[in-house]
């Protein structure tokens, strides 16, 4: 039997009964299992942890009781931040603290995943860890990672080839290096990653960060853990994640977790579980703390952000159904009561008129007219919508099993122009889906075509086990041909972006100005309301809100600027004035 098996099948009769068949805490030896060279074991530092080893076996005898367990799902309090959760009974406070050890985190993937960094540093940093930038100096290194393609998973294997060298030159050191990995690729693979990787010290699912000290406090005895358990109601909705950059303008807010339509296609529902709504209450007061400390736009994040629901309080209109866009259908049974997302985004933009709100990422079913008619009313909610798509063919839409029509897209799209006029549209395309054929691929170019988005992302296909076309459809499309497809698609993006984005040539727009260009010390960058990129030199301006002084703009401020050239994906011009976002309006 393989150690792994060994320990968990130990565990599972031992100690947790029933509760270990739905939990993956998982611990495991490093010593003759581990392909440490042996050397490894005989260090004074390896003695030393050999005799914690004992102490640690010892205590992991008398363990975790089910109690333990129970009292740890109660949804935890907000504490000081110098306060250490309470320790496991086989940990001691001490050992649970991260005692000044150093972090560096590396995130991969979407925004939902920069958020989470954060999520876990704030966790780390109240239990005493330090953040670092320098790879070199690192005591713990933790991947954050994408499941989404295979191509996301292979750019982490071919990481840990480099941090392996970096982990076996630290073996000797006063404190070895320990590496982990979080998110999505650590709940898609588990053990398989610990098997195939004996360097990785520690694995954290998406739900499971609150547990990060532990794992770490065992991972610092000599073994590897894990815990890659899912959670119907985890939103961490207590954690205030710690902004990375104090002079940045703009914050993520996670206001929901998880996904239930199980696009055929999708490994989310797997690696990131059920859908779950963060409390209303808790979002605003974020919203609010970062308004305080001067950032000028918030993007609401989820994997279906508008299908936010929160049930935490019993509502009055609870036997009320979601609202669904007209034409579309849903995977699953529609869902009565709770606080929905019109409800969120009328309180977000009214915490501070001078605050952009946008969200992301939406699924078209979700855009009932109270949404849109807020979005056109409210004027600090951007006038920006992805609408992801996913293919033009109305037969690989019901393949992908997304719940709409090309034909209803299409008039989703024709209803959100009328009700929101100059609304930015952009979407997510996959190139080389199960069975599409010429004719499909043709259906998505005209779709591009007939849209005219504003921004794309687009993707070639990649079978994901677990997913239903992974179990009943056959990945049928060559590699090349799927290639081709994109690069094709890509080029009438491309041709078709330009085309839209020319239409803001001779126009003023509202940019929030967020620092300087990359490509240029004399110029600077900032972003309109549909979230395009704007370049503009750094010019002297007058600032129409202080009588007329004249000012140079700096991160943070609103500023108008004449739009005199556009690309596929960016706009150029020059300064007009600093402004505000309430005096301003953009026009043509
Ligand atoms: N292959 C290619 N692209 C995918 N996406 C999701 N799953 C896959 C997959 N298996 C794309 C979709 C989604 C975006 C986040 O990633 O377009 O909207
Ligand atoms: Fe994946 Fe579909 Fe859920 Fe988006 S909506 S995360 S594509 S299953």
């Amino acid at each position: 039997m393989h150690p792994l098996q060994c320990v968990l099948r130990m565990q599972r009769c031992q100690r947790w009964g029933p509760l270990a068949s739905v939990s993956w805490v998982l611990l495991r030896t490093c010593r003759a299992h581990s392909g440490l060279p042996s050397t490894a074991c005989s260090s004074p530092e390896r003695q030393q942890e050999d005799g914690v080893w004992k102490d640690f076996s010892s205590r992991l005898a008398t363990g975790p009781t089910f109690q333990h367990f129970l009292r740890n799902a109660s949804v935890p309090q907000e504490k000081p931040s110098s306060e250490v959760d309470d320790p496991p009974p086989y940990l001691t406070v001490d050992e649970l603290s991260g005692r000044q050890r150093k972090v560096y985190l590396e995130t991969y993937g979407c925004q939902m995943n920069v958020n989470d960094t954060e999520i876990a540093w704030s966790i780390l940093q109240k239990s005493g860890y330090l953040r670092t930038s320098n790879l070199q100096e690192a005591d713990v290194i933790l991947l954050v990672t994408c499941s989404i393609r295979e191509k996301a998973e292979q750019t982490i294997w071919n990481r840990l080839q480099q941090l392996k060298v970096l982990k076996s030159k630290r073996l000797r050191s006063r404190v070895p290096l320990k590496i982990g990995i979080l998110g999505c690729m650590a709940e898609r693979l588990k053990e398989e990653i610990l098997n195939r990787e004996k360097m990785v010290d520690i694995l954290a699912g998406p739900d499971a960060y609150r547990d990060l000290p532990r794992l770490l406090a065992v991972a610092k005895s000599g073994q590897q853990a894990a815990n890659v358990l899912l959670s119907l109601d985890e939103t961490y909705a207590d954690v205030m994640p710690v902004q990375m950059s104090p002079s940045a303008t703009s914050a993520f807010v996670s206001i929901m977790r998880g996904c239930d339509n199980m696009c055929s296609y999708c490994i989310v529902p797997f690696t990131r579980g059920r859908e779950r709504s963060r409390p209303v209450a808790s979002i605003l007061e974020e919203v609010r703390k970062l308004s305080e400390q001067g950032l000028k736009e918030v993007t609401l994040l989820g994997q279906n952000v508008n299908s936010f629901r929160d049930t935490s309080e019993v509502q009055f209109n609870n036997a009320v159904s979601t609202n669904l866009s007209r034409g579309f259908s849903s995977n699953y049974k529609t869902k009565q009561g709770g606080l929905r997302f019109a409800h969120l985004l009328d309180q977000v933009s009214r915490i501070d008129p001078e605050m952009r709100i946008r969200f992301t990422s939406p699924h078209p079913k979700d855009f009932p007219d109270e949404v849109l008619q807020l979005i056109h009313e409210r004027d600090n909610i951007c006038k920006q919508i992805h609408l992801p798509a996913q293919s033009g063919s109305s037969r690989v839409l019901e393949a992908m099993r997304r719940g709409y029509s090309r034909e209803a897209y299409v008039e989703l799209v024709h209803h959100i122009r009328e009700s929101i006029p100059g609304v930015s549209l952009s979407s997510d395309f996959i190139a080389g889906f199960c069975g599409e054929t010429e004719e499909d691929h043709f259906q998505t170019v005209s779709l591009l075509q007939e849209v005219q988005y504003n921004m794309g992302f687009l993707f070639a296909y990649s079978m994901r086990q677990k997913t239903r076309a992974y179990h009943r459809l056959k990945d049928d499309i060559p590699e090349e041909v799927k290639l081709r497809r994109l690069e094709e698609l890509i080029t009438v993006f491309r041709e078709e972006a330009t085309k839209a984005n020319k239409a803001f040539v001779g126009c003023t727009q509202l940019v929030l100005v967020e620092g300087l260009s990359k490509r240029s010390a004399t110029d600077l960058c900032g972003r309109n309301d549909g979230n395009l990129k704007v370049i503009f030199p750094d010019a002297e301006m007058e600032d129409v809100t202080n009588s007329g002084l004249r000012v140079r703009a700096q991160p943070g401020d609103y500023v108008l600027v004449k739009i005199t050239s556009a690309s596929s994906q960016t706009l150029k011009g020059h300064v007009l004035c600093r402004t505000t976002l309430k005096d301003s309006s953009t026009y043509c």
